[in-house]
């Protein structure tokens, strides 16, 4: 199969991408958040496709993409009416909610639970897509099942090329990390996947939220969780990362004495003058947080690379954006962070 490439700017583009879907086809779509790999959410073969082409577990189930945030009601039933508020609030833009899912939605979307995820992302070219389909699109992060996920159309086309009919190029990703997911099915709020909307914001709207374990800890893989993709090990580069904590100049004395050929450094731009030799790689400013979060997973794919042998990386600290990066840094490093002043 010859994998279309479609530039987002190109009029033309949003009929092609949405006939494809029409006809069960796969397409890379561009979001504000990562690119998604979409299908028909509402057909189940077309579906069957995405876990194909992704290597996902069955078990793990996928967003559904509106195109217009009142779409929710067709999905969704017993919706709360903090729901209509955070829909006025954040969409289109980087937030999933989980609310229970109407019959319609077939079961191998929502990986066999009674709850869907619905979002209305930020990005134009994807919402005509979606119009112009006539059906929501599934579509999760278009990264293979276990890699960093995709913020280019490059990286899409790295990992499908000639796999999926078509990957529509709307330049790089702004926000980088992949949607906020809160779960409203409870009687309390509660936070999935920290991202671009933060839980300050949440929290702003709803008065409540509770952070699901699964945000802050390593989830065993047997275990039951709230939203099934948080178990698997994620965003992770071939080799072990480590998350050096502690101010710049304890993490640069600690990664100094640790450092052999063959490792590499993820840090912040301030500190590239201190890991001179070290081979480092920045992935955004320390002052400017988005600057991380759009730089994330394109460095976490350029060190996804067999001959490097472990890879130091430098978390921000804090709330806000910085609590998605951190949340997926982390998982990228399982969970292992090490505190210089701990070392004796
Ligand atoms: O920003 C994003 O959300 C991107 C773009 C493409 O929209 N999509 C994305 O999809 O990140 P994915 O499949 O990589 O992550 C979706 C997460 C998974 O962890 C999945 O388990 C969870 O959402 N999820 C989906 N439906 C759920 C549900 N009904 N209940 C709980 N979690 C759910
Ligand atoms: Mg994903």
């Amino acid at each position: 199969m010859k994998t279309l490439l479609l530039p987002g700017s190109d009029p033309a583009t949003p009929e092609i991408a949405a006939k494809i879907i029409r006809q069960g086809g796969l397409v890379a779509i561009p979001t504000e958040t990562v690119y998604g790999l979409g299908a028909n959410g509402l057909d189940e073969q077309a579906v069957a496709r995405i876990f194909e082409a992704k290597g996902r577990p069955q078990d793990n189930p996928l967003i559904l993409h509106v195109a217009e945030p009142t779409e929710m009601e067709k999905f969704c039933h017993s919706i709360p009416n903090a729901s209509y508020t955070l829909a006025e609030k954040f969409w289109p833009g980087p937030l999933t909610m989980v609310l229970p899912a109407r019959d319609i939605v077939p079961r191998r979307t929502t990986g066999g639970l009674s709850t869907v995820a619905v979002r209305c992302p930020d990005n134009d070219t994807t919402r005509e897509i979606i119009r112009l389909s006539g059906v929501p699109i599934a579509a999760p992060s278009a990264n293979l099942s276990g890699k960093p996920s995709t913020t280019t159309a490059q990286h899409v086309l790295h990992d499908h090329d000639g796999r999926i009919q078509a990957i529509v190029d709307g330049g790089p990703c702004r926000v980088g990390v992949e949607s906020t997911i809160v779960d409203l099915t409870e009687s309390r709020p509660r936070l999935l996947r920290p991202g671009g909307i933060t839980p300050e914001q949440l929290i702003e709207v709803l008065g409540d939220l509770v952070i699901d374990k699964a945000v802050t800890a390593q989830i065993d893989k047997d275990a039951v969780v709230k939203a099934p993709g948080m178990k698997y090990r994620h965003y992770a580069p071939e080799e072990p990362v480590v998350i050096v904590s502690g101010s710049r100049e304890q993490a640069a004395a600690y990664i100094h004495r640790h450092f052999v050929p063959g490792d590499r450094v993820l840090c912040f731009a301030e500190e590239l003058p201190l890991y001179v030799g070290c081979n480092p790689l920045a992935y955004g400013s320390e002052a400017d947080v988005n600057t991380l979060s759009a730089g994330l997973f394109a460095a976490l794919r350029e060190l996804d690379d067999p001959s490097i042998h472990q890879v130091y990386a430098r978390c921000p600290v804090g709330g806000g954006v910085a609590y998605a990066v951190q949340n997926r840094l982390k998982k990228a490093a399982a969970f292992h962070i090490v505190n210089p002043e701990e070392e004796s």
